[in-house]
């Protein structure tokens, strides 16, 4: 009673050498979990967004548009959890509440509900800002020889450049 629970440090340095000892000095560990949490910031939230837009869009692109929403952000969801457990396996902790989400991600949440068009159009440039985000992050694992997480990474870019595509020939 009364006596404080520490909290839960969120994306530490990661555990000291001999306990996760897998060839990744740890200055570059912490590089990538820190990006790898700035990637799942970025597809959490647009995980987020694609789905309140899958909810709230209207006119008479509502019944493509509606399901269109649903594949993109059934994958982010799907993704979200091999993100973190990536960051896991590199010895830190994952974020996993939206104040961490928001303070870590580029893309913003949504506010109000635009009309279609503008739904598509934005989540157009969201979609190329994860990619942006997970080319920056890739970098660092590829100079690290980390290829796994190189490997997420590259599937990364590889669907949100085609989701991107997608939603920009709605516009087009
Ligand atoms: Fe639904």
């Amino acid at each position: 009673m009364g006596k404080k629970k520490d909290a839960v440090k969120l994306v530490p340095a990661v555990p000291s050498a001999g306990t996760l000892d897998i060839g990744i000095p740890e200055p570059q560990l912490k590089a990538i979990t820190e990006g790898l949490a700035r990637v799942l910031a970025d597809t959490y939230t647009l995980y987020l967004k694609t789905h309140n837009y899958h909810w709230n869009v209207t006119g008479p692109q509502f019944s493509t548009l509606h399901a269109m929403f649903m594949t993109q952000y059934t994958e982010m969801w799907a993704a979200i959890d091999t993100i973190a457990e990536r960051i896991r396996a590199l010895g830190a902790f994952a974020p996993g509440s939206y104040s961490d989400f928001a303070r870590l991600a580029t893309v913003r949440e949504a506010t109000g509900v635009p009309a279609a068009d503008a739904m598509v159009a934005e989540l157009a440039a969201d979609q190329a800002t994860v990619v942006r985000t997970a080319r920056e992050v890739f970098a660092l694992a590829e100079a690290a020889d980390d290829q796994p997480t190189a490997d997420l990474l590259t599937e990364r870019m590889q669907v949100h450049e085609k989701f991107a595509w997608m939603l920009r020939a709605m516009l087009a």
